[in-house]
């Protein structure tokens, strides 16, 4: 049987004013039903790359993002996506950047929309700043709103780009714990971008590590053991905990730089150097 989500020989090129970059190269992977991933790796190594390709917003150079089976070249509304920084209009309250969402993809009436839009703000547990524009919200509070406006959709992939990397480690915490009870109360699949290492140890079932780029591409995957539902103290008492972390580090250390080549390389550099003359 099909992975839901298949990442097949996965490729970007980008054109830059100083030529061609190959930003990512050959990932694959095959992510399971309900799965939570997180695709660890430097800064810069194409993490943004691989996940706005999932989601759609930029195509593959060569490979492919497979969803049951099918490819997908563009966003779809089985896939919300949360970014680094909540990008909400500033117009609009909370309540009405959720609706906005909805009434645009799934075409509800304004009431429906609101009053969905308000049980996935209560779920994420800021529904009583559901009226509040985005200036009078703190970072972590925009971010919350940022995510209610993805799960509203009840999308099947939930694709998060680095969502808490711009809040405090208290806020941060929170808003992870925040994540893991809306993902245990409706798992799906998660895929998560991150550079933080306890941060994907304490939310993932699997960690796709990236080598460094240009040419990045998947360089281990590991399985996170800690049984669920989670608690910070329990991940950091099991006794695997500092194995794989220090594995991890390791990898991000010292193996980072282990780019495979692969049959795509000749191809790369023929369509490059066609592209060229
Ligand atoms: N639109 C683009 N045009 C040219 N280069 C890009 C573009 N987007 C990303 N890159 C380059 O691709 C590489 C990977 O970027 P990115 O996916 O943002 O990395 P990460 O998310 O891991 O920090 C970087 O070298 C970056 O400069
Ligand atoms: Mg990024």
């Amino acid at each position: 049987m099909n992975a839901p989500l298949e990442l097949t020989g996965l490729t970007k090129v980008f054109d830059t004013p100083a030529g061609h970059l190959v930003a990512v190269h050959d990932v694959n992977a095959q992510i399971r039903p309900d799965e939570f991933v997180c695709i660890l790796g430097h800064s810069g190594c194409g993490k943004s790359t691989v996940l706005s390709m999932i989601a759609g917003l930029e195509q593959a150079t060569f490979g492919g993002v497979v969803i049951d089976g099918r490819e997908v070249r563009e966003p779809g509304p089985e896939r919300g996506v949360v970014f680094q920084s909540a990008c909400l209009l500033p117009w609009l309250t909370a309540r009405d950047n959720v609706r906005l969402g909805l009434a645009r993809t799934l075409k509800l009436s304004r009431d429906i929309a609101g009053t969905r839009a308000r049980h996935y703000l209560d779920l994420v547990g800021v529904g009583e700043l559901a009226d509040h524009l985005p200036a009078a919200l703190s970072l972590g509070t925009q971010q919350c709103v940022s995510l209610a406006r993805a799960l509203s959709t009840e999308p099947r992939f939930l694709l998060l780009d680095e969502p808490f990397s711009q809040l405090d480690s208290l806020t941060r915490f929170d808003l992870q714990d925040t994540l893991l009870r809306v993902w245990e109360e409706t798992p799906r699949i998660v895929v998560m971008v991150t550079h933080d290492v306890d941060e994907a140890l304490y939310v993932a079932d699997r960690l796709i590590l990236m080598t460094d780029g240009p040419k990045a591409t998947v360089g281990e995957i590991l399985d996170v053991p800690f049984p669920r539902p989670r608690t910070r103290g329990r991940v950091l008492d099991h006794t695997r905990y500092y194995t794989i972390r220090s594995r991890v580090m390791e990898f991000l250390e010292h193996h980072a730089r282990q780019s495979r080549s692969s049959v795509l390389d000749a191809v790369i550099a023929s369509r490059i150097s066609a592209v060229a003359s």
